[in-house]
């Protein structure tokens, strides 16, 4: 795929520290073993030093050696990074001996080592589950100014060229937030634009989709799509956005021409922005299963610095991917 070539030859020019707190996990270690032979990244793997080079070792890794490994148990700045956690934490309860022990978690100490700038991205969850992923970065790295949460896009790589960018769309937000507020939602228009300028390289056009365009129906749940487009709007003023729109008006140009002849979005959108967790993830995945599309994702969006969560059924090709992608995000948040 031309995109994901491009995004490999960016990460190779602008070597990024990308952390992998799951480094005992097999797909994990060998991705770690081509990002490296391929130039992608500085890969710093935690884990039991001892375990890396055996798994290293027995699957004839030849690379893992050039890779920087971090020990919880023997790591000589554990104090440091769980006096740190610590202090983030210690309005929330958090004691000094329970930030001792949460510290040594691999999935809170690579959050700890971007906090501390140690790194700069970190990629899990090929052994984890997304909510374990994604609670220390939470807690730790926390979001970008302005943006209330942490959001999910999906690259869709659809074989129907006559839509988005030959076919390309960027779907959001189909992994975090189960039931965003209009104000969330706005938020998730913004990171997702972000997203796809800096990830999928396109001007993003962004459609806020409901059930109804341009009050074809009354309800609560189209109203928060309105209030989110207007809010969007108001925090991007120069923001390509318009909403409420159906997912036909979104992409079709005859649909549009009839049922929002004014919108200059309307049958032209490259980013579907969907009202809550339930319609994006359902939607990405019939996309994804009936049309043969090819979906990149989740890219997580609206943190201050870059962690992708991974599927349990990833491949390591997969992982080589998201390694290069979330080089690029941090190339692209230091720009
Ligand atoms: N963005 C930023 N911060 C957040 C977000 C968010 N979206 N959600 C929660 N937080 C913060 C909270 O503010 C809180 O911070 P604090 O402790 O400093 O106050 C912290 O995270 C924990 O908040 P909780 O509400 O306790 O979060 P919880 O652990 O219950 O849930 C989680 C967070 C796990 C991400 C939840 O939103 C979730 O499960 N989402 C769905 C994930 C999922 O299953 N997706 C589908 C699968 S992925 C796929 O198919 C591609």
């Amino acid at each position: 795929m031309k995109l994901l070539e491009t995004l490999k030859n960016r990460a190779k020019q602008n070597l990024q520290r990308i952390v992998l707190p799951e480094a005992t996990e097999l797909r994990t270690l060998k991705a770690a073993d081509i990002a490296i032979a391929q130039g992608l990244a500085k890969i710093i793997l935690i884990g039991d030093t001892a375990e890396i080079q055996r798994l290293a070792a027995e699957n004839n890794l030849k690379h893992i050696p050039e890779a920087k490994i971090i020990d919880p148990q023997t790591c000589p700045q554990m104090p440091h990074y769980s006096g740190l956690l610590y202090q983030l934490r210690k309005n929330k309860g958090m004691t000094t001996e329970q930030a001792q022990v949460q510290a040594k978690d691999p999935l809170y100490l690579g959050c700890l080592m971007i906090k501390n700038g140690d790194a700069d991205g970190e990629l899990a969850g090929a052994r984890n589950f997304t909510g374990d992923v994604l609670r220390p970065a939470f807690q730790i790295i926390k979001t970008l100014p302005g943006i209330k949460v942490v959001s999910g896009a999906f690259l869709m790589f659809t074989t129907a060229t006559q839509y988005g960018h030959n076919g390309l769309l960027v779907f959001a937000d189909c992994a975090v937030n189960p039931n965003p507020t209009a104000e969330e939602l706005a938020g998730i228009a913004i990171s997702t634009a972000q997203t796809a300028r800096a990830i999928a390289g396109l001007e993003p056009r962004i459609a806020m989709l409901s059930f109804s365009t341009k009050g074809s129906a009354q309800h609560e749940l189209v109203d928060k799509v309105v209030t989110a487009t207007l809010l969007a709007k108001e925090m991007q003023p120069d923001l390509l956005i318009d909403g409420e729109l159906q997912a036909d008006a979104a992409l079709v140009q005859s649909v549009a021409a009839s049922k929002a002849p004014k919108s200059a979005i309307a049958g032209h959108a490259n980013v579907l922005v969907f009202p809550d967790l339930q319609a994006a993830n359902i939607g990405y995945k019939l996309v994804q299963r009936l049309s043969g599309a090819e979906a990149i994702g989740p890219l997580l969006q609206g943190m201050a610095a870059p962690v992708n969560d991974l599927s349990r059924g990833c491949t390591t090709d997969d992982i080589v991917s998201m390694i290069a992608i979330t080089a690029n995000q941090a190339i692209s948040m230091k720009q």
